[in-house]
């Protein structure tokens, strides 16, 4: 069972994941026009956790009985000065997310809403992660400091970057 205010608040996290899908896609994009293909990988990768994400909402707000609505998914960011400007636009949007489940997590508490409380905690624990990721690449692109050999061993190590097995195995489950 869910409240008016919950479900447009969860409807909204949809949208801030598609919306983050797009963004990692919008990455993507940058890498593969400078031919630099593992990071076009590593970013490729992150727009279909994102994906995932917003359909783990999707399905979850119909098994409780609410009502998805989508809404327009807003315009990425598609110029990018430098490899560490993509990835601290990266990091910006993890935290603009942790903030919003964080948010979230707030209202189900209020509401008393164990259901949804335990659904957000995979979340929290996902917003970790994340924002660990983005930070340790970003302290290794300053330690890097644009050397040429330092990108390329990168981009070979972000090469090798798969999608969580959850994710390749089915859309949302
Ligand atoms: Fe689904 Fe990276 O937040």
């Amino acid at each position: 069972m869910l409240s008016k205010k919950l479900q447009n608040e969860l409807n909204a996290q949809i949208n801030l994941e598609f919306f983050s899908e797009y963004s990692y896609l919008s990455m993507t994009a940058y890498f593969e026009s400078i031919n630099l293909d593992g990071f076009s990988n590593f970013f490729r990768v992150q727009a279909s956790e994102e994906h995932f994400h917003a359909m783990k909402i999707f399905d979850f707000i119909n098994t409780i009985g609410g009502k998805v609505n989508l809404e327009t998914i807003n315009k990425p960011v598609v110029e990018f000065d430098s490899i560490l400007n993509v990835f601290e636009t990266a990091l910006a949007q993890e935290n603009r997310v942790s903030e919003s489940i964080n948010h979230l997590m707030d209202t189900a508490i209020q509401e008393n809403n164990h259901a949804v409380i335990s659904f957000l905690k995979w979340y929290v624990d996902e917003q970790v992660e994340e924002i660990d990721l983005f930070t340790n690449l970003i302290a290794k692109l300053k330690l890097i400091n644009n050397d040429g050999n330092g990108i390329l061993l990168m981009n070979s190590e972000l090469a090798k970057r798969k999608a969580a097995p959850e994710i390749t195995n089915t859309s949302s489950e």
